[in-house]
């Protein structure tokens, strides 16, 4: 049995002052999660800030965007695996599509921050997903299986198996034009089985978390969830809310509004 796991990337949003503020209101909104994991990923700046606010008792996980794969030295303006440890952080996104289309990240890179967050102690969540291009031009699978292959190259079995990944078509992400579950749940199917081939048994398909994104909102959430497929969700715009993002938990938990 997977545990679901909802996570929110906030992107370039909110200084240190909001993050504070978001975190008081989400904990007001949700005191405990039910069966489910959660938590968010705040820019560098606010992590610190979100961190303190969420106090050592909070069932929220905090999260990081991005590393960079050295601990230290000299690469000015990086962030390292240490310094999140630092700050508190529990998973890391790597190679998320906005990092591949606007920052020139590469296969090769995703695969030593994946490395580097699992040296740290640190879960990184590995991004995939296809452009519109390449799934009008039918390489949606192979571009699946190429950042998949690539970036968790050198991960064994046990760890393999305890790697989560997002899928989020990139057409998807940020349009309001959410994939629908019968388009996401092939690809899932796809990135099970060549994890269970990368893994050489069928144990990392089984136990590997495949979360969704690609705008989901409170009103959609269910629809992907109701394939055992989807483990979870990767949310951008609706998890800026705080009260938007409560209830994303609060339905992904499947419990009334009153309680996740
Ligand atoms: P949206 O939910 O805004 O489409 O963003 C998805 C995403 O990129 C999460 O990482």
């Amino acid at each position: 049995m997977r545990t679901r796991f909802i996570i929110g990337n906030w992107k370039m949003n909110k200084t240190a002052t909001e993050a504070v503020a978001f975190v008081r209101r989400l904990s007001e909104e949700v005191t405990a999660l039910d069966g489910i994991q959660a938590g968010f990923a705040p820019p560098f700046t606010a992590l610190h800030a979100a961190g303190e606010a969420l106090g050592t008792a909070s069932p929220f996980l905090l999260g990081a965007q991005n590393i960079y794969w050295e601990d230290k030295g000299a690469f000015t303006g990086e962030i390292s695996g240490p310094m999140l440890k630092g700050l508190g952080c529990q998973f890391v996104l790597v190679g998320h599509s906005e990092r591949r289309q606007y920052f020139g990240e590469q296969d090769s890179w995703t695969n030593k921050k994946v490395l580097a967050a699992l040296r740290n102690g640190i879960q990184p969540i590995l991004c995939v997903g296809e452009t519109l291009q390449d799934r009008d031009t039918e390489q949606t699978d192979l571009v699946i299986q190429r950042q998949l292959r690539a970036g968790l190259a050198g991960i064994e079995g046990q760890t393999l198996a305890t790697m989560t990944i997002a899928y989020e078509p990139v057409w998807a992400i940020g349009t309001g034009r959410a994939a629908s579950p019968e388009q996401a749940v092939p690809v899932h199917r796809l990135i099970r089985q060549t994890l269970n081939e990368l893994g050489g048994s069928s144990e990392a398909g089984r136990r590997v978390r495949i979360l969704y994104g690609g705008s989901v909102t409170p009103q959609n959430i269910a629809d992907f969830l109701a394939s055992e497929e989807i483990d979870g969700a990767l949310v951008g715009g609706a998890c800026l809310d705080p009260v938007s993002f409560a209830t994303l938990i609060k339905v992904a938990s499947g419990s009334n509004p009153t309680k996740a």
